[in-house]
């Protein structure tokens, strides 16, 4: 129990380059690809396919699809960034603004403006040498049956997610989950890239590898007795659910 316990806490976004000349194990990725299989999905429809790429030159063709950033990021990602780790540690939720430029933070600014502004990047800027991408789509047909909007099939994607992390974590490969994958224009370049049907949307791409530096980030959380109720909304039992775990659990 506390070797899984330990890994769940050891699990964390890795935002550092990866290690070009190292590679990923045919054997972790075998691992990673049989845990994503055994994710809960609803109705277990399996509403996933996953695209590997780790041919290094359509790697290097991925990573000049540009991408630009837009407003709406900007406006809500301001919103909840912590001015300083003080305060990330004390909120317990959102992330620290020194990860993004400073014209970025202030919750006022006019991103319209900043976006235009905004020469694009490629895609090899969030790639950092990885030398392993997994693209989730999400297969549009295989809906959970009575799900508003398919929610049910989203939740199992991230179930998705959390196996091949946590598998990742395990053979000490760091993993960080790449939404900007996710976008209209870099969808519609892969699509036409990778080939998959149109009833198939990337939901994320995780890059994959060894980090070549390592990074210490502080990672915050609510402590339990700010999220957790006994039998009632708001029923706190604060003694007995106090956080053993300091704000910080790397
Ligand atoms: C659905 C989803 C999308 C995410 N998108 C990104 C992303 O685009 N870039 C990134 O660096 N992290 C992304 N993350 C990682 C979260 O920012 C991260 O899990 C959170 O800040 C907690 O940090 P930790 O993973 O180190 O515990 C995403 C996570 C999830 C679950």
């Amino acid at each position: 129990m506390q070797d899984l316990l330990d890994l769940i806490h050891q699990r964390h976004s890795e935002r550092t380059p990866c290690d070009s000349h190292r590679l990923v194990s045919p054997q972790a990725l075998e691992q990673i690809l049989e845990a994503a299989s055994w994710a809960p999905t609803a109705h277990n429809m399996q509403n996933f396919e996953i695209i590997v790429v780790d041919d290094p030159a359509t790697l290097q063709a991925i990573g000049v699809i540009p991408t630009r950033t837009s407003p709406v990021f900007l406006r809500e990602n301001s919103r909840q960034l912590s001015a300083s780790v003080e305060e990330l540690r004390r909120r317990g939720t959102g992330v620290f603004a020194g990860m993004f430029p400073p014209e970025w933070r202030n919750p006022d600014a006019d991103f319209e403006a900043i976006a235009v502004a905004e020469p694009p990047t490629p895609l090899s800027h969030s790639l950092q040498n990885a030398p392993c991408l997994l693209l989730v789509l999400y297969d549009t047909r295989k809906r959970a049956p009575a799900s508003e909007g398919d929610v049910l099939g989203f939740i199992s994607l991230g179930c998705v997610m959390e196996n091949m992390w946590l598998t990742a974590q395990a053979f000490g490969l760091g993993l960080q989950i790449l939404s900007v994958f996710s976008s209209e224009a870099v969808e519609a370049a892969l699509r036409t890239m990778l080939g998959f049907p149109a009833h198939l949307k990337i939901a994320y791409a995780c890059r994959l590898g060894h980090p070549a530096e390592t990074h210490d980030y502080v990672r915050v959380r609510r402590p339990r007795e700010a999220f957790v109720h006994r039998n009632r909304y708001g029923g706190r039992d604060q003694t007995e659910f106090k956080s053993q775990l300091p704000g910080d659990a790397r």
